[in-house]
C-alpha cells in the first residue's frame, strides 16, 4: 500500500483578509503535498480557518456583525483566493461546523476522564491578537512579548490543563524525536521553553460566548487554541469516523509559521498526550515575510495582497517565488522588485525562452512535429544524466524543504537545455541535408528534456507544467503523472506541438516601478476635471485605481497578457474596471495631517476591516464634518507613505479646474463593505 502522508495548514483567523504570509503557508503545503502525491503517496491535505475566539468575536462587534456573518464573508475570499492558486486540499474545516464541535467535546471529555481538567480562576494578561495568556513578567509596556500587541488585565474563573503534568513526557518525547520540531533552531526554542517550567494552561473563557460551550459548564466557552488544534483531528472525524481516522492520523506533518510553533510544538502534544492519542511525527517552522524589516500582517500593517500580482503576472508566477525565494525557515523580504526580478530572469529568460526557441525550431524544421533521434546520436547522454540529477536533487531537497536549492537543480538542467542547442547550432545543421538525422536528434532531445522540466516544476507551477506538456503534444494530465513518467524517451515522434504565445512575457521593470510611482502621489491640482479620486490615494500596483484616474491612465499601456491597454478611442472592458475594488466605507475618525495643509487621516470602516486613508481633502471639509459619513474607497490599492502615514486606499472624489473636492457619497446610506459598480 501507498505509504500514507497527512499534511496540514494552520487554520487561519476570519479577522482578516487573506495576506502574502497566509498564501505562503498554503503554497508551501500545496507544493508538499503535489510532491507526494506526485511521488505516489496517499497524501490527505488539510487547510481551513479558525472562526471562534474574542478575536473574531471583536472584530464582529466592530463591523456591526454577527461573528459568523463575519466568518462567511471572510472564508469566502480565503476560499476563493485557494481556488484561483489551484491549491489542491481534501479537505477545508471550519471550526463553526458541527464535525468539529462534536470531537472538539470528545477531546475535552476524554481529557476530563483523565484527571488533567479542574476549575479555578485566571488572573493575569491576555492578549487578544495573539489570542495567548502571558505572565507578568513578559509584558513590555503593557504589550506581549511575541508581537508587540495592545495586552489586557483579564480576571476570571476558568477550567484550567494540568499542563504541567506533561512537561517530562514532552522533554523525553523531543529527545526520542529529534527530528519533531523542524528547523534545529527552533527545535532549541521549543525545548528551551519547555524546560524553563511549564505552568497549567486556562482552557477556558467566561467573559464572552464566541466558541464552543463546555459541555459540563456552559458558562464557559473552549479557549480558542485548545478549539483550534483539535481542527487536526476533527477533520479526521476524531471519535465519529474510525476508519478516516486510523488511517491518516497522526499527521506527519504540521506545517505553521514560526508566531505559533509554541502552541503546536507543546500544547498540542500535550492534550494527545492526555488523551492517549498518537502524537504528530513533524511540526516545521517557516519564517516569516517581511516588509521594511517589519512582520507583514495587518496588525502591524503593511499589508501585502497577492492578488494584484496574481492579476498582472499569473498564479505560477507567484507560487514559483514565493517557493524559490525564501529560504525555509528564515524570514525573507518581499518587494515588487525582487517578484519582477526572479520573474524575469528565471521564468522568462530561462524557462520561457527554452520553451519558445525549441517549438519555434520545431516548426521551422520539422514541420511542427517531434521529429525522431537517430541511433548514431550520442550528445544527449549528458542530458539524460541530467535529467535525473535534476530529479534526484529535488526530491532530496524538496524532503528537507529546501525548495530554493530544489529549483535552483531544476534550473541548472533547464540552463544545460539551453546550453544544448547553443553548442549544437541546429540552425547550421539545418543547412546541411546530410546532417538532418543530426538536427532532428537535437530538437528532439530539447523537447524531450522539456517534456521532463514540466514534470519537474509540476508540483511548484502546475498551470504552465500542464500547458508546456499541451504544447508538446501530450494528451496525458501531468497533474496525475507518476514517477515512471520521469523515464527518458517518452515523446513519441510524429506528434504535432502547438507553438502557443510567450508563456512567461518578460516585465518591463523599470516601466513598471515607474508606473506604480507615478500612479503614488499625483496631487488633487495637476489632475483634469474629472471624476477623480482624492489626491492623496496611493497606487503602485498594475491593478492600481489610477487606471481610473484619468491623470494617471497609461500605466495600463505597459503591463502583460492579463491586463489589456485601453482602446485608441480610450475605452476600457468591463473586465478592466471590474479590477478595481470600490467599496462603500463608514467614516470612524478624521483628523488634520500635520504638515500638510490638504491633507486629513480617515479611520473607516470597509466592512471587514478598519483602514487609515490619506486624502487630499482638507481644504474642503473639516474633519469632524466627515465623521459617520458613507463613502467610497478603493479598496485594493497598494498603501503607500505619505508624511509619515500610510495610506491603505483611497476614496473617490469629484474636482473642477481648481481641484477643489466633492466627495462622493452614497444616496442612501448603506452598510460598509458594499461593492460599488
Ligand atoms: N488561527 C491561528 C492558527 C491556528 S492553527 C490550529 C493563526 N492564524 S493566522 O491567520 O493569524 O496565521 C496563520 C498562519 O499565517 C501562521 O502560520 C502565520 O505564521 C502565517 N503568517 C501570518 N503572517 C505571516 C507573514 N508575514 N509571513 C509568513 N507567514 C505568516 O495563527
Amino acid at each position: 500500500m501507498a505509504r500514507k502522508f497527512y499534511l496540514t495548514t494552520p487554520i487561519y483567523y476570519v479577522n482578516d483578509q487573506p495576506h502574502i504570509g497566509h498564501t505562503y503557508t498554503t503554497v508551501v503545503a500545496d507544493v508538499i503535498a503535489r510532491f507526494r502525491r506526485m511521488s505516489g503517496q496517499d497524501v490527505r491535505f488539510l487547510t481551513g480557518t479558525d472562526e471562534h475566539g474574542q478575536k473574531i468575536e471583536r472584530a464582529a462587534q466592530a463591523r456591526g456583525l454577527q461573528p459568523r456573518q463575519l466568518a462567511d464573508q471572510v472564508v469566502e475570499r480565503f476560499q476563493a483566493l485557494w481556488r484561483r492558486l489551484g491549491i489542491s486540499h481534501d479537505d477545508f474545516i471550519r471550526t463553526t461546523e458541527d464535525r468539529h464541535r462534536r470531537g472538539v467535546v470528545k477531546l475535552y471529555e476524554k481529557i476530563k476522564a483523565r484527571g488533567d481538567i479542574y476549575k479555578d480562576s485566571y488572573k493575569g494578561w491576555y492578549c487578544t491578537s495573539c489570542e495567548s495568556f502571558y505572565p507578568e513578567s513578559q509584558i513590555v509596556d503593557g504589550r506581549c512579548p511575541d508581537q508587540g500587541h495592545k495586552v489586557d488585565w483579564t480576571e476570571e474563573e476558568s477550567y484550567f490543563f494540568r499542563l504541567s503534568k506533561y512537561q517530562e513526557p514532552l522533554l523525553k518525547h523531543y529527545s526520542d524525536h529529534p527530528d519533531f520540531v523542524f528547523p534545529e533552531t527552533r527545535r532549541n526554542e521549543v525545548l528551551a521553553f519547555v524546560a524553563s517550567g511549564l505552568k497549567d494552561l486556562s482552557i477556558s473563557r467566561s467573559s464572552f460566548a464566541w466558541g464552543i460551550p463546555l459541555p459540563d459548564d456552559p458558562r464557559h466557552v473552549l479557549y480558542v487554541w485548545f478549539d483550534a488544534l483539535s481542527n487536526y483531528i476533527t477533520a479526521l472525524g476524531y471519535g465519529a469516523d474510525r476508519k478516516l481516522y486510523a488511517r491518516y492520523w497522526p499527521a506527519d506533518m504540521h506545517l505553521v509559521g514560526k508566531d505559533i510553533l509554541r502552541f503546536h510544538a507543546v500544547y498540542w502534544p500535550a492534550f494527545l498526550l492526555s488523551a492517549e492519542e498518537p502524537l504528530p511525527r513533524k511540526v516545521v517552522a517557516h519564517g516569516w515575510w517581511l516588509r521594511d524589516a517589519a512582520k507583514i500582517s495587518k496588525s502591524q500593517g503593511g499589508v501585502v495582497d497577492p492578488v494584484p500580482m496574481i492579476d498582472a503576472f499569473g498564479v505560477d508566477p507567484m507560487r514559483y517565488f514565493l517557493l524559490r525565494e525564501m529560504i525555509f525557515g528564515q524570514d525573507a523580504n518581499y518587494s515588487d522588485e525582487a517578484f519582477i526580478d526572479r520573474v524575469n530572469t528565471d521564468l522568462a529568460n530561462d524557462l520561457g525562452n527554452l520553451l519558445s526557441r525549441t517549438l519555434k525550431m520545431i516548426e521551422d524544421f520539422s514541420a511542427g512535429m517531434i521529429p525522431k533521434v537517430d541511433s548514431r546520436f550520442r550528445e544527449d547522454e549528458p542530458l539524460k544524466a541530467a535529467a535525473r540529477e535534476a530529479w534526484t536533487g529535488l526530491v532530496k531537497n524538496f524532503e528537507a524543504l529546501d525548495f530554493g536549492a530544489g529549483l535552483a537543480r531544476v534550473w541548472e538542467f533547464i540552463s544545460l537545455l539551453n546550453r544544448f542547442i547553443v553548442q549544437n547550432e541546429p540552425w547550421k545543421l539545418a543547412q546541411d541535408p546530410g546532417r538532418r538525422w543530426a538536427l532532428d536528434s537535437v530538437l528532439y532531445s530539447v523537447a524531450e528534456g522539456l517534456r521532463i522540466v514540466a514534470l519537474l516544476v509540476t508540483p511548484v507551477m502546475p498551470v504552465s507544467a500542464a500547458e508546456i506538456w499541451k504544447r508538446l503534444g501530450l494528451k496525458a494530465d501531468i497533474n496525475a503523472a507518476s514517477l515512471e513518467h520521469f523515464a527518458w524517451g517518452e515523446l513519441k515522434p510524429g506528434t504535432p506541438i502547438a507553438r502557443g504565445e510567450s508563456l512567461f512575457p518578460r516585465i518591463d521593470k523599470a516601466r513598471y516601478l515607474a508606473e506604480a510611482r507615478a500612479d503614488k502621489e499625483p496631487p488633487m491640482e495637476t489632475r483634469k476635471p474629472s471624476l477623480s479620486p482624492a489626491p492623496a490615494a496611493a497606487a503602485t500596483g498594475a491593478a492600481s485605481a489610477g487606471d481610473t484616474a484619468p491623470a494617471a491612465a497609461p500605466a495600463a499601456g505597459s503591463l502583460p497578457a492579463a491586463a489589456a491597454a485601453p482602446a485608441s478611442d480610450g475605452t476600457i472592458g468591463i473586465d478592466e474596471f471590474a479590477r478595481v475594488q470600490l467599496k462603500t466605507a463608514k467614516v470612524l475618525a478624521a483628523e488634520k495631517v500635520a504638515g500638510a495643509d490638504k491633507l486629513l487621516k480617515l479611520t473607516v470602516d470597509i466592512g471587514v476591516e478598519t483602514r487609515t486613508i490619506v486624502a487630499g481633502i482638507a481644504t474642503r471639509y473639516a474633519p469632524e464634518t466627515l465623521v459617520g459619513k458613507t463613502i467610497i474607497v478603493v479598496a485594493n490599492l497598494k498603501p503607500a507613505k505619505l508624511r509619515g502615514v500610510v495610506s491603505q486606499g483611497m476614496l473617490l472624489a469629484a474636482s473642477d479646474d481648481s481641484g477643489t473636492p466633492y466627495i462622493l457619497t452614497t444616496e442612501e446610506p448603506v452598510p460598509p463593505g458594499f461593492k460599488v459598480r
